[in-house]
């Protein structure tokens, strides 16, 4: 096959890449981008160890004792480099209102002036001096009817060994792809390019970011960020903004969901999927080990932050992961609170900004009540317990991560490979309210279940750069995912509803939940971690139409002897901490519901306002 002819850098492309738009498109973004060479990633082992060779030779990657933690590395990003950028994130809709209120926007053209045509366009020779690495991946099953191909283009190494563990990545992507098939385009460059003879960063970066989707062109340009969602690119920008849009066109839900199975002592498997917004437990939740009291039941694993959820024949809701890996949360992590996370770690890790033990393994905030006597804390710098004292420096960043193969988890749901996805039972979503919101409800239907889910508030985290602490509202916990107008969004999830309905079907029950409520103390009242199952286990039941429980205002909750307690020693005044509904506080939050769509405006459905009203009438009386 001819290969398109390019200015300066050779394409390369091997010969079983067969795609002519593809072999364009490189060639188009590497005249724009300028790298000094070109590399396809094949996927393979051979190709994962040379290129973490070279993070190492670049100081980029420390490689860990192979003793202690084999074949894994730890690389430090630059301080300003260290989450998602969400006042950078853009959705570039031709029209304003199709991103909605609250997306940032720029009209495509002008965006596309800055970023690619304009005179100074940031992406012009951005990639000078670099690599550029052709990066073929797969969101969901190779070759499954709902997977969907993206390929990304970039100039950090670190994302192409991020992306061999995140997604399915490598040769056989071409096969499916075929010499016509369809791809997301994905460009992402650190904005670092290299003069020549000009010495290299760590971790280039730059301190401009632009982390830009076009929702109709079905694209994505990521640039300045090479940490996590900003540079990983099948994540956030395609499995959710990207694919959100795709679901909203097709009728089908991109979600910023865990997807777990459950199976209970008499074999009988269930599956739910579950909302929390970001670095609020989804992983937790995801890996959970049943508690004392729970002999004979088993959850396993199917995702561990995104699903992809869409209608079967039969009416009902079938998920997949679109992942196949976990960019998890590292600290908070232990073998109390996550036991199969930390198995999953035992090998073939990449953490990023967590501390270096003495002997070349990783610690991190509460991996052990007892931290070590010394460590190179994630800038660098000399850590002990007594200069933390003094001055209050953290080990590991708040949002430091591991990057794991799914495959490295103990308790992988054997349906996890599986294309055509697994039926949800039941959804949850929750925030981290530390107080208002109860321990666990169940909507009475699924207009209220989707009301609870649009409304839904959490304190933010370390997970996004900015203000850590704060209440907002994070709609299904999508706010910083959403790919086009969260009103539409919520009327796309009541249409689905009605959709199934009107087939016949049953529903999965909508349930919501808060591990977070503190006490005086300032401390969590509720347990959490494993002892969640006590709450699962409720869900369960009420599914199947045995379980019992209390109408409030907002829909269904236990009462204290609902739940099932074999094993923990959580007396009802404690329960009623967790459960209570507090009237006041209640009637201060359903102002922010207003707020919320005040904001939204005339999208809103009528079906969510009517809960409103009479949810307010219901706290009135
Ligand atoms: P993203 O990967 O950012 O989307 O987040 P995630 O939802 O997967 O986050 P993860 O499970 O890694 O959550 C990490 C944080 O939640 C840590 O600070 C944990 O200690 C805390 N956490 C998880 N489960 C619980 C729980 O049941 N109770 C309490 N109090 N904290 C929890
Ligand atoms: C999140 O922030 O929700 C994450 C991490 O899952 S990142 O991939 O960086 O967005
Ligand atoms: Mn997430």
């Amino acid at each position: 096959m001819n290969q398109p002819v390019m200015r300066g850098v050779e394409l390369n492309a091997p010969t079983y890449v067969k795609n002519a738009k593809l072999l364009a498109w490189v060639a188009e973004i590497a005249a724009l981008t300028q790298p000094k060479d070109i590399y396809w990633c094949d996927g393979s082992q051979e190709e994962y160890e040379r290129l973490c060779q070279q993070l190492v030779d670049a100081g980029t990657f420390k490689k860990l004792n192979p003793a202690k933690r084999p074949g894994s590395f730890l690389a430090i990003t630059d301080p300003s480099d260290v989450a998602r950028v969400e006042d950078r994130t853009f959705i570039c809709s031709q029209n304003q209102d199709d991103a909605g209120p609250t997306n940032n926007w720029m009209a495509p053209a002008e965006m596309r002036a800055l970023l690619q045509t304009g005179n100074n366009a940031l992406f012009k020779g951005s990639m000078k001096g670099r690599t550029m690495y052709v990066v073929p991946f797969s969101m969901g099953p190779l070759g499954s009817p709902i997977a969907h191909i993206g390929i990304e283009l970039s100039d950090s190494p670190y994302v192409a060994v991020n992306m061999r563990l995140m997604t399915r990545m490598g040769r056989a992507v071409y096969d499916v792809l075929g010499v016509d098939g369809e791809f997301v385009p994905c460009v992402h460059t650190v904005g670092a390019p290299l003069e020549a003879g000009q010495a290299d960063a760590k971790w280039p970066c730059n301190k401009t970011k632009y982390i830009v989707h076009y929702p109709e062109t079905r694209e994505i340009w990521s640039y300045g960020s090479g940490y996590g969602g900003n540079a990983l690119l099948g994540k956030k920008c395609f499995a959710l903004r990207i694919a959100s849009t795709m679901g909203r066109d097709q009728g089908w839900l991109a979600e910023h969901m865990l997807v777990l199975g459950v199976t209970n002592p008499e074999g009988r498997k269930y599956h739910v999927a579950a909302a929390f917004p970001s670095a609020c437990g989804k992983t937790n939740f995801a890996m959970l080990i049943p508690p004392a009291g729970f002999e004979g039941w088993k959850v396993t694993t199917i995702g561990d932050d995104i699903a992809w959820i869409k209608p079967g024949a039969d009416g009902r809701l079938y998920a997949i992961n679109p992942e196949a890996g976990y960019f998890g949360v590292a600290p908070g992590t232990n073998m109390l609170t996550n036991p199969n996370c930390m198995r999953s770690l035992d090998r073939d890790v990449i953490f990023t900004n967590v501390a270096l033990t003495d002997d070349g393994d990783v610690w991190w905030e509460g991996m052990s009540d007892e931290a070590p006597a010394h460590l190179i804390d994630w800038q660098g710098k000399d850590w002990t317990p007594q200069i933390a004292k003094e001055t209050g420096a953290k080990a590991a960043h708040p949002n430091a991560r591991f990057t794991v193969a799914a495959t490295n988890n103990p308790a992988l749901d054997p349906e996890y490979d599986n294309a055509a996805g697994v039926a949800i039972d039941a959804f949850i979503f929750g925030g981290r309210r530390s107080t208002t919101v109860p321990l666990v409800t169940e909507a009475r239907n699924w207009t209220e279940g989707v009301y609870m889910a649009a409304t839904m508030g959490s304190e933010t985290t370390a997970a996004a750069f900015g203000q850590q602490g704060v209440v907002r509202r994070d709609p299904f916990a999508m706010l910083p995912f959403m790919g086009y107008h969260m009103a539409d969004y919520f009327a796309h999830w009541l249409k689905v509803g009605e959709k199934l309905q009107a087939q016949g079907a049953k529903l999965p029950g909508i349930f919501c939940v808060n591990w977070f409520r503190k006490g005086e103390d300032g401390k969590f009242v509720w347990p959490g971690y494993g002892e969640n199952m006590r709450v699962l286990k409720w869900i369960l039941e009420r599914v199947e139409g045995r379980g019992q429980g209390q109408a409030n205002v907002f829909g269904v909750s236990p009462s204290y002897g609902d739940l099932h307690w074999s094993g923990l020693d959580f007396g009802p005044e404690q329960f009623d901490k967790v459960i209570g509904i507090d009237r006041a506080a209640w009637q201060q939050e359903m102002k922010l519901h207003d707020d919320l769509f005040t904001q939204l405006g005339a999208k809103v459905p009528q079906a969510l306002r009517d809960v409103k009203a009479k949810i307010e009438a219901q706290l009135q009386g």
